[in-house]
């Protein structure tokens, strides 16, 4: 399975913050924005990640990241010029794609919980169809919304509807096969102009070929798409950190935990950072050895 990473976008939410800088590049406690949902892909089992962004970021997502070949897995770039829409990185994807399946994930999604692993592990194993992940939210009319008959199947998924039919969100990690492509070629742009995921997602699920697997209490999935939200995360992120002593979202931990890198890799990355970040990974080596 291949992995995309979207961190394309304005996010003219969170401006002054975001003018100069990308959200996915913000901190959140003590690491960047995007480290969270890659080290959710590196923990799928995924190795080939391609990151969709801005011109202008691009660049600097380059010198955060790297090929990756010090992480045990490859990145690659591409460029997203205009938000035309999350759909839209399948057909940029389409080469990197080639006749896998893939899994996309939206750079300013946090998730955190105790089965997740499990659960995505077995997603990225999908050969046919498509899967997503719903979680119930205060303010369900912010995402794409889930809408079940009385037998809690799901009769449709509506994109930011005003009076939403349920809390339930799509969350943004989504798993697909190949026929994604076609599909996401297939739809036209929304009134926002937007080739919407939404759409896709109803396509799959009008062929009776979308599961949306509902993740329930003891899974965290954080926002971060306002002033507020952002500083939520981080103090939930150090909350956490502090209390059991393990870090949320660090992809050198994911690489070193499974198998992308050994020991000796591990330390070399440790070696180049001079704070209790270096000191954490250090530590693990001597956990794990
Ligand atoms: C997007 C999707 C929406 C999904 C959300 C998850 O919203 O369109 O369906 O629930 O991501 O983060 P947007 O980021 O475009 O507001």
């Amino acid at each position: 399975m291949r992995g995309i990473i979207l961190a394309g976008g304005k996010a003219t939410r969170l401006y002054p913050i975001t003018k100069g800088v990308c959200k996915q590049m913000l901190p959140i406690y003590d690491k960047p924005l995007i480290y969270y949902p890659l080290s959710v892909l590196m923990l799928s089992g995924i190795k080939e990640i391609l990151i969709i962004s801005t011109p202008k970021d691009i660049p600097r997502f380059k010198d955060l990241l790297g090929d990756g070949q010090d992480l045990g897995v490859k990145f690659f770039y591409a460029v997203q010029d205009q938000p035309r829409g999350i759909a839209e990185a399948f057909i940029i994807a389409e080469d990197f794609i080639g006749q896998d399946p893939v899994c996309l994930i939206l750079g300013d999604n946090i998730f955190y919980g105790h089965d997740l692993v499990k659960d995505l592990e077995e997603a990225a194993s999908l050969k046919n169809g498509a899967i997503v992940f719903g979680y119930q939210v205060k303010d369900p009319q912010r995402y794409g919304v889930i809408q079940f008959d009385r037998n809690k199947q799901v009769l449709s998924i509506v994109e930011k509807p005003k009076k939403p039919k349920s809390n339930w969100a799509v969350t943004g990690i989504y798993f697909y096969d190949n026929k994604v492509i076609k599909i996401a070629k297939s739809i036209k742009p929304s009134k926002r102009g937007e080739l919407e995921i939404t759409d896709v997602n109803n396509k799959y699920l009008k062929q009776r070929s979308l599961q949306v697997k509902l993740l329930g209490r003891g899974h965290a999935w954080l926002d971060t798409g306002t002033y507020d939200s952002l500083i939520d995360a981080s103090i939930f992120v150090k909350a956490l950190q502090e209390r059991e002593g393990l870090k949320i979202g660090s992809i050198e931990e994911a690489a070193f935990r499974m198998g992308y890198i050994n020991k000796d890799g591990l330390l070399r990355l440790a070696g180049k950072i001079n704070t209790d970040y270096g000191s954490y990974l250090v530590q693990i080596t001597k956990e794990i050895g």
